[in-house]
């Protein structure tokens, strides 16, 4: 059976753009593949200060998880850290590494230019993203656009490991759907936890009418007629109620129809469209302690298949 691996960092709150991009792929996946879904902290490091704030939204990462449908029963859902192969196999997988690759990485450049200082954690979290691919074998990484060149570096690593030691890994397809490969944010980019624009998927009623209120919109006037294509707030609509984006794109069209009026026709369809996911969350965290056992069981799991990785590595490079 053909093998999933992917992840998210646990450096803010959840939100659309990580559920439509990244986490509602995963759900379908349990039944075909053989998955296996982290928790980065070790990634998460590179960008929280706060220890306090990662225990926090490491629970709150799991509790979304679970929330969103995936199931311990059929995938393994672990916390990198508890697996200390990650690490390991990434030191080994950096001394084979070359400067230029991660010098080329998007991110890396992106975050330093807002201002998120220079470390060499944050310059080499691509070998160990690829250290988290290769330990499974994962054949298949479904993730958002902006992973998509951290994927292309963990297969150039896997064959520059592969030209040095011989054969070990699978080298990894990232998987992205089209219509979901980037979800703007409520101010048009990419929705980010670090952007300030994203709408959590555990807001409360009033936040997510404040936030859906404040999409932004050109300045054209009820009366006048508007092409909502491109727009952040068709875009995230069409995602949310394809049929009522339609019909409110329809009568933006035809003008006589304002913004206002569109944005209150996706919150009645955003409340729908979550209102799901908030009721099997209820029903997670009523299970005390069920957390602590996903965890749990998913450590070992996870442990046992990177250890048989990670015992070829280490004969090969002659540990
Ligand atoms: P992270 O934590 O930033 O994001 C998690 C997932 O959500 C997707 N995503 C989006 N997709 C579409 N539109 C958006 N606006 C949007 N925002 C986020 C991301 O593409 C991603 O799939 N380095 C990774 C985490 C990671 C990982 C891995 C992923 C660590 N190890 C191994 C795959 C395999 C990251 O920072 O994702």
């Amino acid at each position: 059976m053909k093998r999933v691996l992917s992840g998210i960092q646990p450096s803010g709150e959840l939100h659309l753009g990580n559920y439509l991009g990244a986490i509602r792929q995963w759900v379908p996946l349990q039944d075909q593949y053989e998955c296996f879904f982290t928790l980065a902290d070790l990634h998460a490091l590179t960008s929280l200060t706060e220890p306090s704030d990662l225990q926090r939204f490491l629970h709150e990462q799991v509790v979304t998880y679970l929330s969103c449908g995936l199931d311990p029963d059929k995938a393994v859902i672990f916390k990198q850290s508890d697996v200390p192969h990650h690490a390991e196999l990434m030191w080994i997988l950096a001394t084979v590494t070359p400067m230029g690759l991660l010098e080329r990485a998007h991110a890396y450049k992106d975050k330093v230019a807002k201002g998120i200082g220079s470390t060499v954690g944050l310059f080499a979290y691509p070998v160990l993203q690829a250290a988290d691919i290769l330990l499974y074998s994962a054949d298949l990484v479904p993730v958002g656009k902006d992973q998509k060149q951290h994927i292309e570096i963990a297969r150039d690593i896997a064959d520059k490991f592969h030209t040095r030691y011989g054969q070990v890994f699978t080298v990894p397809e990232p998987m992205i759907p089209e219509e979901v490969a980037v979800i703007p944010g409520i101010d048009g980019q990419k929705m980010s936890k670090s952007y300030n624009n994203a709408i959590p998927l555990f807001a409360s009623d009033e936040q997510l009418k404040k936030l859906v209120m404040s999409i932004i919109t050109d300045s054209a006037g009820v009366a006048d007629k508007k092409e909502p294509v491109g727009t952040p707030l068709y875009e995230i609509f069409k995602l949310i109620n394809p049929e009522k984006a339609e019909q409110a794109a329809q009568m933006l069209r035809a003008g006589g129809y304002g913004y206002g009026d569109a944005k209150k026709e996706l919150l009645s369809a955003l409340q729908d469209f979550l209102s799901p996911l908030r009721a099997k969350r209820v029903e997670v965290e009523k299970k005390k302690g069920y957390v602590e056992e996903v965890l749990q069981d998913g450590a070992r799991s996870a442990k046992a298949e990177s250890g048989k990785i990670m015992d070829r590595v280490r004969k090969l490079v002659g540990l």
